[in-house]
Formats: structure tokens, sequence, C-alpha cells
């Protein structure tokens, strides 16, 4: 089986490469990557190097770069991570959050309808539902209420995905995940931005009052769930995948400095986010009854492993604040 996987360059989409490549020895992996500030080479170095990778840079949203490589690649199956995907970002301009998440997502589904592409699977975000009170959880029936320009602009995504489904018959498939964690998570998301500050000696900025809530699930859980929906989900449906672990922003902030060895005193509170999503919480009955797939990283033991990594890699991270992530392509090319 030939995919493709837009984004991989980025956090997650980089971790499913690593996971899927390991699971199927078989597989060609071709991935499509912009390479904008969040998408960075070096977090596919260990696997780049095999026969059955390859790599094009190139814009989703560029439909005759994106009907080149489909034309020369045939894919089988289709998976697209490649999004803008940080809120605060998106409050200071979602313009290129409607471009790169909406328009790319149709050019993607387009270019893959042509080809008669045989999977498509959009990774879109439990943020399509916005936010809960204290009680009751998302099942894939809630009702759709984005409250961020992100959120709005993968919400349209989503329903673009159904719509090519009804509309065209494109075999689509989509996943709902919760907060992802792990490594190479870009240090803007809480997780790698606090572990960064904390190890500089910085405070780290808390929004609000901190009681917001987040469902936590390491990353190669949700790598787990979205290769059980490539191979075995049924086209037309949505997926939500989460962690079963809702922690307060303050719990997490407590965990970090404790791990990081510092004190109360490291914890600023700032003004709130707009729009701040109060909680999010996952049903996740649907893929652990269809397709046998449940979270199996506990979240104490891969919290710590996620402060250790980035303890021990200090250096990606240094690259990464100090922008010489950037250059990587041109070192990577010019080292063949
Ligand atoms: P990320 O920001 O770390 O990576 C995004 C990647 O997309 C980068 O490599 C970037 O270069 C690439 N990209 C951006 N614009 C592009 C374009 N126009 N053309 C081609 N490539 C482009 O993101 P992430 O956290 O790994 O998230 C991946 C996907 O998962 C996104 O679709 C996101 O909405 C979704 N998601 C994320 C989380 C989370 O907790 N991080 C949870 C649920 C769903
Ligand atoms: O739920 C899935 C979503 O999770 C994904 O779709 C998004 O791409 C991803 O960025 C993430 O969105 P959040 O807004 O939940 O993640 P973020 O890491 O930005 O923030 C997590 C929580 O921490 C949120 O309640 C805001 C808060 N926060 C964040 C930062 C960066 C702070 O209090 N201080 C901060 O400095």
């Amino acid at each position: 089986m030939k995919v493709l996987i837009t984004g991989a360059a980025g956090f997650i989409g980089s971790n499913f490469v690593r996971y899927a490549m390991k699971a199927h020895a078989d597989w060609e992996v071709v991935v499509v990557d912009k390479l904008t500030y969040a998408g960075n080479l070096a977090n596919l170095e260990d696997v780049a190097q095999a026969p059955r990778f390859r790599f094009h840079r190139a814009d989703i949203c560029d439909a005759g770069a994106i009907g080149r490589i489909f034309s020369q690649e045939k894919p089988d199956a289709v998976i697209n991570f490649a999004a803008e995907t940080h809120v605060d970002r998106s409050i200071d301009d979602p313009s290129l959050f409607l471009r790169t998440n909406i328009l790319g997502t149709q050019t993607l589904m387009d270019v893959s309808r042509k080809l008669g592409v045989a999977r498509y699977l959009q990774i879109s975000t439990d943020e399509v539902y916005g936010s809960l009170g204290p009680a009751g959880r998302f099942s894939e029936d809630s009702p759709l209420q984005p409250n961020s320009p992100y959120a709005a602009s993968k919400t349209a995504a989503d329903l673009l995905a159904r719509a090519y489904f009804k509309t065209y018959g494109l075999p689509t498939l989509v996943t709902r995940c919760s907060n992802n964690y792990g490594p190479y998570q870009f240090p803007e998301k809480l997780i790698p931005f606090f572990v960064t500050l904390l190890h500089e000696g910085k405070q780290v900025p808390v929004y609000g009052d901190g009681m917001n809530v987040r469902d936590w699930i390491h990353v190669d859980d949700h790598s787990r769930a979205v290769l059980a929906v490539l191979l075995h989900g049924k086209p037309g449906q949505v997926y939500n995948v989460g962690g079963g672990n809702e922690r307060t922003n303050i719990e997490i902030t407590k965990l970090l400095i404790a791990a990081m060895g510092r004190d109360a005193s490291s914890m600023k509170f700032v003004p709130d986010r707009p729009g701040h999503d109060r909680r999010y919480a996952i049903d996740d009955a649907k893929i652990r009854a269809e397709l046998g797939v449940s979270p199996q990283v506990p979240f104490e033991e891969g919290l710590e492993a996620t402060v250790r990594w980035y303890l021990d890699n200090e250096a990606w991270w240094r690259a990464v604040l100090s922008g010489d992530y950037l250059t990587f392509y041109e070192r990577w090319y010019a080292n063949r």
C-alpha cells in the first residue's frame, strides 16, 4: 500500500509516519508538506533515509503541484494532517487558517477524487464541537459549534469530507481527536512551551483562571487510532478519539513544575484567550466498539517520558526556538 501523508513534518504527522512505517514494513510513505514555521524535517530524520519514504515540498492549496504529485505517486490512500493548528495564531490572523485548512482540504479531495484514491482520511479535531459545561461528553452526534477561527476552519474541512462522500462518493473518513502530547510538538503548545520556559527558569503564563479542561492523549495513541480508521473505518463515518484523561490547565502546570523541579512561583496568571473553550471531553465508545481501539499510554508515564524527551533533545527545541530548523530542508538536500 502507498500512503500519501500531508503535514507530516509537523508534530502528529511525523509521529504517525514513524508509527505506521514500523507497524507496516511493506508500506510506501509519501510525505507532502509546505514546511511552514511548524514543519520541521528534523522530525523525520530517522525515517527519511528509508527507500520506501519520499518527501515532496508543496502547499496543499496549490492544485497544480498537488495534481502533479498525485499523478506521479498514485497513492492508494491519503491522510490529511496538514493545517494551521495554533488557536492563538488564528485569533491574531484567521486568513491563513481559512486558506490552508479549508481550501487546502478541498484541493486534496478534488485531486483524490479525480485519481480515484481508495481512502481519504481527514484529521479533524474535537474543537469542532465547541465547549462543554462541567458535565457531559462530545459524541460524534453532538452539534458542531466551533468557537475560534481555527476551530471554524477545521469544522468546514470536516464537513467538506462529509459532502465529498455524499456528493461524489469519495471514500472519506474523519477522526476528531482531543489534545495530543508527546515528542516533536512545536513549543508554542502548552506542554512543550511550559517545559522549555521552566527549563530556562522563566515563569509560565496560565490563561484566565487556569480551570479550563482538556482531554490529553499521547500521540502514539492517536496514531494507533488513525491507523485503525484508515484500514478498517467505514467510509462516510466520523470517529472520536480521546484519552479519557481530563485535566485542568492548573493541574498540568503543577505536574510540569514538579517534573522540572521548580516551585509555584514559576506560575503566573495572564489575561484569558478570547473565546477560550472551557472544557473538552470525548466519548470514544464508537471507535472502541467498532474498531477495538482504546488509549494505551497511562498519562503519568506518558507525561514523564515526554518531559524527559524534551530534556534529552534540547538541541531539537533550541534549533526550533532559534529558527535554525528552517534551513534544515536546504541542508537535507545538500547532503544527498
Ligand atoms: P503542526 O502545526 O505541528 O503541523 C502542521 C504541519 O502542516 C506542518 O508540518 C506544516 O508545515 C504543515 N502545513 C501547514 N500548512 C500547510 C500547507 N498549506 N501545505 C502543506 N503543508 C502545510 O500540527 P499538529 O499538531 O501535528 O496537527 C496535525 C493535524 O492534527 C492538524 O490537522 C490538527 O488540526 C489536527 N489535530 C491536532 C491536535 C493536537 O493536539 N495537536 C489534536 C487533534 C487534531
Ligand atoms: O483539542 C485539540 C486541539 O488541541 C487541536 O485541534 C489544536 O490544534 C491544538 O493546538 C490544541 O488546542 P488547544 O488550544 O487546546 O491547545 P494549546 O496547547 O494552545 O492550549 C492548551 C490549553 O492551555 C488551553 O486551554 C489554553 C491553555 N494555555 C495555552 C498556552 C499556549 C495557557 O494557559 N497558556 C499558554 O501559554
